[in-house]
């Protein structure tokens, strides 16, 4: 089990055990009860939790975070937006916002290693809690995950297990299926393997296409991933093996483990 917290962030590990009494992510609107609330915008701000975002195309759902952002009480600062491309609307969309952006592409490098290396150096320059893949089209390295272990959130437009990969949309649609969705989980060495946070579901309809599906399940997404970015970061979160546990607020796991209730924020 592993607890995430700032500003003295915190890991414990052991196995198994149940969950918090307050279970995983509910369907709440995002600023529902902030802590905090009543204290002036700009030391709320200052104290935000530092995310790095990283995108490879039209920047949505970081839109959507960039936006949530802009509220004090959602407790979450975007410091920078990294690509693995140029000249792509996620970077303009950061640019907007007035947020620094850099880009490294996996061209620029003799091997996947040295991407994974220089990438690495990019984000932990900006001291992120948390690192978020919004439509981030790569698989990130070892060195990567090393150096922010259990603090890289990825969204996907299908409900995980089902459809990994790059085109979960249009595998969905090939497949058949009646029902798909969108899934924000912790990311681990394997594609869109790691622990699921939360889902959302999206019936697809029989005249759908893969860009109408998609467009309908990114209404879900950018909404599932502010929510949980936000939660997470305010809350603070408990990784148990496959299962996350945001804003348990010192439940079983921790009154069992003696593990103290600990803040992202
Ligand atoms: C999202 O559906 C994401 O899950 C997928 O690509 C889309 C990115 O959309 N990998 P946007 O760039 O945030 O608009």
């Amino acid at each position: 089990m592993s607890t995430h917290a700032t500003p003295d962030s915190q890991h414990t590990s052991r196995s198994g055990g149940g969950p918090p009494s307050d279970g995983p992510l509910s369907d709440g609107p995002p600023d529902d009860g902030l802590p905090g609330d009543g204290l002036p915008g700009a030391a709320l701000l200052a104290g935000a939790v530092p995310i790095v975002v990283l995108v490879s195309g039209s920047g949505t759902n970081l839109q959507a975070l960039l936006d949530a952002a802009t509220v004090a009480s959602y407790g979450v600062r975007v410091v920078a937006v990294g690509a693995d491309r140029h000249g792509i609307e996620g970077l303009a969309r950061a640019e907007r916002a007035g947020v620094p952006t850099f880009v490294e592409r996996v061209t620029d490098h003799p091997d996947r290693s040295g991407w994974d290396a220089a990438l690495t150096t990019r984000v932990a320059g900006f001291a992120p809690r948390l690192v978020v893949g919004a439509g981030f089209m790569r698989i990130l390295g070892p060195a990567f995950l090393a150096a922010f272990s259990d603090r890289v959130i990825n969204t996907h437009p299908a409900l995980l297990p089902s459809f990994p990969g790059a085109h979960a949309v249009r595998d969905a649609v090939a497949y058949g299926v009646a029902v798909t969705g969108c899934t924000c989980h912790l990311v681990d060495a394997g594609v869109d393997t790691g622990p699921i946070i939360a889902q959302r579901a999206v019936e697809v309809l029989p005249a759908d296409t893969e860009g109408s599906l998609h467009e309908r399940i990114k209404v879900l997404e950018r909404a599932m991933l502010v929510e949980c970015v936000g939660r997470m970061a305010r809350e603070g979160y408990v990784v148990d093996g496959r299962r996350v546990y945001v804003g348990s607020g010192g439940g079983p796991h921790r009154a069992a483990d003696k593990v103290e209730t600990t803040r992202l924020a």
